[in-house]
C-alpha cells in the first residue's frame, strides 16, 4: 500500500488534507496536527477514488483513510475544508459519548481537524443485506442488534441524525456484528429518533425489508402502529413489541 506520507507523496498529500482547497497555511497547521497525533502512515487505500488516491469513505464533512499510528491501523477522518463546521469537537463528543455504551468506532485521539478512530471492517449494510447466501439466523441476529444499539442510543437521548440513511452509516462485519459511524450531526438537545428511524427501513420499505420479507408480521398497519407507539412512550415493553414484529 501506497504510503502517502513519505516525501515522494507530498502532492497526494497535499491534495488529500486540505481537500477540496489547498493553501499552505491550511497545510502546515494540519500537518503540525497529524505530528501531534502520532500517525507514522497515510495510506492510498479503499473503494473510493479520489483524483490520484484512493480512500476508505467520502462525506460532506470528511474524507475517511486507513492510517497507521505505531503498529496498529486505524481510520483518520479529516475535516473537508469546505465542511459546514469549523471543527471536529461536536462530532468527538457525541462519539465518545456512544462509545461510553459499547457504541460506534472506538475512538483513539483527535484534533481540531482530525479523528483518529477505530479501523471497523465489513461491508456497508447494503451490500451485506444483498449476499446471497447468509443464512435468514444471522441476518435477523444482526438486524435485532442494529435495533438493540438504537434503542440504546434512544434511552442515552443521544440522537444519531442520519439513520434514515442506513446504506453509509452501518458497516457489518464478516461475522454479522453491526457497527454504527458516523456522529458528525449528532445531537442531545433533539428527541431522539434512532429506533423509530432505522424501524422505517427494517418494517416499512427499502432493500433491508425486501430481503427481510417472510419474517416480518404482514400487517403493514400493526408495524405502523407498533413504531408510533414507541415513539410516543420510549420503554423498553414498547420497543419489544417492535421487536415482536419478527415472526420467530
Ligand atoms: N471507522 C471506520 N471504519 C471504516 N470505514 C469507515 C469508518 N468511518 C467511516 N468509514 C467510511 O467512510 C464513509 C464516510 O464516513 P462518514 O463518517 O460518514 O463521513 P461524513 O461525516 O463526511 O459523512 C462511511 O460511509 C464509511 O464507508
Ligand atoms: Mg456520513
Amino acid at each position: 500500500m501506497e504510503n502517502l506520507l513519505v516525501s515522494e507523496n507530498r502532492e497526494k498529500l497535499k491534495f488529500l488534507i486540505t481537500y477540496p482547497l489547498f493553501d499552505h497555511n491550511t497545510f502546515d497547521s494540519r500537518m503540525r496536527e497529524l505530528l501531534s497525533l502520532d500517525i507514522c502512515s497515510i495510506f492510498s487505500f479503499g473503494k473510493v477514488q479520489l483524483h490520484n488516491i484512493f480512500i476508505l469513505g467520502k462525506g460532506s464533512v470528511g474524507l475517511v483513510t486507513l492510517v497507521k499510528n505505531r503498529r496498529k491501523f486505524f481510520v483518520l477522518k479529516i475535516r473537508r475544508t469546505d465542511a459546514n463546521r469549523i471543527n471536529m469537537y461536536d462530532e468527538v463528543v457525541y462519539q465518545s459519548l456512544a462509545n461510553s455504551i459499547g457504541i460506534g468506532p472506538f475512538l483513539v485521539n483527535y484534533s481540531e481537524n482530525f479523528i483518529l478512530m477505530e479501523f471497523v471492517r465489513g461491508l456497508n449494510i447494503l451490500d451485506w443485506y444483498g449476499q446471497k447466501n447468509t443464512e435468514i439466523d444471522r441476518i435477523l441476529k444482526c438486524t435485532i442488534s442494529i435495533l438493540e444499539q438504537c434503542f440504546l442510543l434512544d434511552c442515552l437521548k443521544l440522537d444519531h441524525g442520519q439513520l434514515n440513511r442506513t446504506d453509509r452509516h452501518i458497516i457489518i462485519s464478516k461475522e454479522g456484528n453491526p457497527t454504527i459511524l458516523d456522529f458528525e450531526t449528532s445531537s442531545t438537545r433533539r428527541r431522539p429518533s434512532n429506533v423509530t428511524s432505522i424501524s422505517q427501513g427494517i418494517f416499512l420499505h427499502g432493500p433491508i425489508f425486501s430481503r427481510l420479507k417472510g419474517t416480518i408480521d404482514n400487517d403493514r398497519s400493526h408495524s405502523i402502529r407498533c413504531i408510533k407507539d414507541y415513539k410516543m412512550d420510549m420503554r423498553r415493553e414498547k420497543f419489544e413489541k417492535i421487536l415482536s414484529l419478527f415472526r420467530i
